[in-house]
């Protein structure tokens, strides 16, 4: 079994991106610029964001975290979204979901400019994605697919089974893990809350990619010698012998599916670093597509 370690991948792109940031500076061009909006008081949304903040001081990109209110209505984060698309100075930005209930999600991600939507949640980008056509992958789902192609993991004419239909990760993976090329070129199964005899399904699988939230929802029974696992999930359990009161818990029960499996990402340490990591990458591209403007 080999680990899939994200952390350590997520470095070495970090360091690639930092050098190519360095070599802006020195022919004196203007760095990288992300925006973080967050509408809200959820802790582990306060957390991601915070760690999106650092990567780009890491890398030498110039940041903006925008916190509003809990009680912010679509308007007020609609007008804010417009200061952003038309602030030349921002080349990426993105909105931190989930968005409280008074807030309707799909208007707010339409209102991004998708030159700037370096989440690739904008219908123009995710249609593009889904044409194959040049445009920002979604974090996750992009640092998953690289993770798989610098661990040279096969994924031609294999059975990829993904658990969870989200916008951000498993609707995105199902069509990614399909296309034409590496990663790509998988028969794929989407699996969802209705979907029926998930074992069977699971257990055919030689790549499973499951997005759910649900704390060790995947046993070593429900998958085949030597399949490749990936987690997506980061649920903070309630733990009063650590430090902080909980421990992030993945969707894999860990300890029994990686005697199994042939690669496994943990949780910490295996996609949650991947996705910053690619939300920089993006934010890189959409600085390069605007001087190429
Ligand atoms: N919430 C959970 N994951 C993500 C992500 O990749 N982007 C944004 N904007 N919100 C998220």
């Amino acid at each position: 079994m080999q680990i899939l370690d994200g952390k350590k991948v997520s470095e070495d792109i970090k360091n690639e991106i930092a050098a190519q940031v360095q070599e802006m500076k020195v022919k004196g061009e203007k760095v990288p610029h992300l925006a973080a909006i967050i509408v809200g008081n959820d802790g582990a949304s306060l957390t991601y964001v915070g760690s999106k903040v650092k990567a780009c001081e890491r890398v030498g990109f110039e940041s903006t975290l925008i916190k509003m209110p809990s009680t912010t209505s679509e308007t007020e984060l609609l007008k804010k979204i417009q200061e952003l698309n038309e602030d030349d100075d921002i080349d990426g930005f993105i909105v931190q979901l989930p968005l409280p209930d008074q807030i309707d999600t799909q208007e707010v991600l339409m209102a991004i400019d998708p030159s700037k939507d370096v989440d690739g949640f904008h219908p123009e980008n995710f249609g593009k994605m889904a044409l194959d056509m040049s445009t920002f992958i979604p974090a996750t789902p992009f640092g998953i697919l690289e993770l798989l192609e610098r661990y040279n993991v096969e994924t031609k004419g294999k059975h990829t089974v993904v658990i969870g239909r989200s916008h951000i990760v498993g609707r995105p993976m199902s069509i990614l893990m399909g296309r034409k090329g590496f990663p790509g070129n998988s028969t794929v199964t989407l699996t969802h809350s209705h979907t029926k005899n998930i074992n069977q399904i699971t257990s055919q699988a030689d790549i499973i990619i499951t997005a759910l939230g649900v704390p060790n929802y995947l046993k070593a029974e429900m998958i085949k010698d030597d399949a490749v696992i990936i987690d997506v999930g980061i649920t903070r359990v309630q733990d009063e012998t650590s430090e902080k009161g909980y421990v992030i818990t993945g969707d894999v029960d860990f300890e029994n599916v990686s005697k199994k499996a042939s690669y496994i990402t943990p949780v910490p340490g295996g996609v949650g670093p991947m996705t910053i990591a690619m939300l920089l990458k993006n934010t890189l591209l959409a600085r390069e597509q605007k001087r190429c403007k």
